[in-house]
């Protein structure tokens, strides 16, 4: 063992003295702790920072994402070429219904039992007119009816406005088919493809038809 006086290394030093153990360990302590692995849990920025990406993202696939359909790729409306176009399924026709159809606008007048009302608006039920060619009741609502008309032997004398500039090419399908297979009446179905030939090929027609000029047109 030796005299810690003797021994060098207990020596008193000036030099040191200068060094103040405080501002030393203030020092030390300002460091930041030493990484280290493990699990640490991720500063918050981190979280403010994901949770408004996964907003905005959920948002733009709300706005943009077009359902995920297949077409989202295609332009939108009126900046489509033909191609384009091509590609786009048409929006599934709507099915119109005679029924309602016929409720809405015929009933009133004809009635809902399609009888008419004796002398003033002829029936439809059992009616030739309804039932012979597709094309005459085609032409009758699309255009009108005046002047006397022989309804299964009753001459009716009156005006039916026409329908053709207020009612689609389906919803007269679906009423005229309506109509022929009600109240006993059992015939062909009418479709909106016959309804827009008989419409094209009578654009130019601006008045009500007449009995005669059916009975020559429909020979
Ligand atoms: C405002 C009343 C009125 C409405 C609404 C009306 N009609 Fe008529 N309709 C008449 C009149 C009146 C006649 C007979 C016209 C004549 O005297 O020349 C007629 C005649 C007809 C005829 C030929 C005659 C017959 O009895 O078969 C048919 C078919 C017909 N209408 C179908 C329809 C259908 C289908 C609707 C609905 C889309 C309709 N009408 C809506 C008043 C109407």
């Amino acid at each position: 063992m030796s005299d810690k006086k003797t021994d060098s290394r207990w020596r008193f030093r000036p030099e040191e003295e200068k060094h103040d153990i405080y501002s030393l360990h203030r020092q030390a302590l300002r460091e930041p702790p030493e990484p280290q692995e493990g699990l640490e849990p991720p500063p918050w920025w981190l979280w403010v920072i994901s949770v408004l990406l996964i907003f905005w993202a959920g948002f733009y696939l709300g706005r943009y994402g077009g359902v995920f359909g297949p077409y989202v790729h295609v332009l939108e409306e009126g900046r489509r070429t033909e191609r384009e176009t091509a590609l786009v399924p048409k929006e599934p026709e709507t099915t119109v219904s005679g029924a309602e159809v016929y409720a809405r606008v015929c009933a009133a007048c004809h009635q809902p039992n399609g009888q008419g009302v004796p002398g003033v608006f002829p029936p439809l039920a059992g009616s030739e007119w309804v039932l012979k060619d597709p094309e005459t009741p085609i032409l009758i609502v699309l255009h009108g009816l005046q002047g006397p008309i022989e309804v299964k032997g009753t001459v009716y004398n009156n005006v039916m406005p026409e329908w053709g500039s207020k009612l689609s090419n389906e919803e007269i399908a679906a009423v005229l088919t309506y109509v022929r297979n009600s109240w006993g009446n059992q015939t062909a179905e009418i479709t909106p493809d016959m309804v827009e030939k008989v419409r094209k090929e009578t654009q130019e027609r601006k008045t009500h038809w007449t009995q005669e000029e059916l009975l020559k047109l429909k020979k």
